[in-house]
């Protein structure tokens, strides 16, 4: 039970951490890059966020006009709801406001909005933000957040890692356009992986290679420390269901032959590709050792994901634990896992060649 609770408080303190600007910039500039109107005319909610603290709120309201936004929401969740390991730190933007209430500043959420030149200086930007107390505390599965993720055309956050699936089906449910950063094993997650492989989500602008660098409060919890501020890498990704051009980039692949002889990897160059035991298909242990020439079923890592193309692939399932991959079962394996010569291997997803 206490190992419970430390599984527990471990989990809800891994939802503080606080997006890069840097980060922002580049995944969302990417998505600018690819069609310069992405935003123009749009509400755009990012909910779970803390605009006094992290960069989301800060990065859009300063990019209100570049982008053409029609309006920008954003919620913040209240301090007494989170999990949060750090002391409570009013902002001087809350306590200088004539409407700062201290009975509320624990216990409301935030909601941010800009849509006009509130101080007409003839520009609208992060000084044209206006706040109010949420009525509760800022849950985004709130009827008060609801009503904002309906009015809005595109969610863009770092939510919870710890409420993921029920953040993306909050999404969906409401068939929204979106922009989020998870971690990277929410693939294995039948829901998530179901959006997945039917191209109703995929991966984000940003490669996958080396996780993010999160801001984080939580001094007793810090991977480095750049010009003081204190830093904790998770491995996390970015996705979406916005076109990027990276997504429609076909892999550069050899052949198998190919690969056998000249392969950077050593478990590839000088081997047969592998079968399973349990399954009818080869094993592919890198993604780059893909052979352009295999009309089967071909098992690879889930950082495929990061490079997959749906015109030059098809995803047919993965294989994982024993949740339901439509058309595909695994009768032989107690967790859905691979397995080569009676060795249970890590989980793979299953493509085939489009020809
Ligand atoms: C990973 S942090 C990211 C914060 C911010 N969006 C950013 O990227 O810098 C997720 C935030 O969601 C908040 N949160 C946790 N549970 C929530 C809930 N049910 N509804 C809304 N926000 C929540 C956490 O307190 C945390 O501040």
């Amino acid at each position: 039970m206490a190992n419970e609770n430390l599984k527990q408080a471990k989990k809800a303190k891994n939802d503080e951490f606080y997006t890069q600007w840097c980060d922002i910039e580049k995944e969302i500039m990417a998505y600018i890059e690819y069609n310069p109107d992405v935003f123009r005319d749009k509400t755009i909610l990012l909910p779970c966020d803390d605009p006094e603290w992290s960069n989301f709120t800060k990065f859009f309201a300063q990019n209100f006009e570049n982008f053409g936004l029609k309006k920008l929401i954003s919620t913040s969740y209240a301090y007494e709801s989170k999990n949060i390991n750090a002391p409570y730190q009013i902002s001087l933007f809350e306590e200088q406001a004539p409407h700062f209430d201290i009975d509320k500043t624990k216990i409301k959420g935030k909601i941010f909005t800009l849509d006009h030149d509130t101080n007409q200086n003839g520009v609208i930007d992060i000084e044209d933000l206006e706040w109010q107390y949420l009525e509760g505390d800022g849950d985004f599965r709130s009827d008060e957040v609801k009503k904002l993720r309906d009015e809005a055309d595109i969610i863009i956050t770092n939510p919870p890692f710890s409420l993921f699936r029920e953040f993306i089906a909050w999404i969906f449910d409401a068939k929204k356009k979106f922009i989020t950063i998870a971690n990277k094993n929410c693939v294995t997650y039948k829901e998530i992986f179901k959006q997945i492989k039917n191209n109703k989500m995929w991966s984000g602008r940003t490669e996958w290679s080396g996780g993010l660098w999160f801001e984080t409060m939580d001094k007793n919890n810090v991977d480095k420390v750049v010009n003081g501020v204190n830093l904790k890498n998770v491995s996390s990704v970015w996705f979406t269901n916005l076109e990027h051009g990276r997504r429609h980039q076909p892999l550069q692949l050899m052949t198998m032959a190919d690969n056998i002889k000249h392969s950077k990897h050593k478990e590839v160059r000088g081997h047969e590709y592998q079968k399973y035991d349990n399954y009818d298909a080869i094993e592919v242990p890198y993604t780059d050792a893909i052979p352009s020439d295999y009309d089967g079923v071909m098992g690879v890592p889930i950082s495929f994901l990061d490079k997959y193309c749906p015109e030059q692939f098809k995803m047919l399932g993965i294989m994982n634990t024993g949740e339901e991959n439509k058309g595909i079962r695994y009768p032989n394996t107690p967790h859905g896992r691979p397995i080569i010569n009676g060795r249970e291997i890590y989980l793979r997803i299953l493509i085939k060649r489009k020809t």
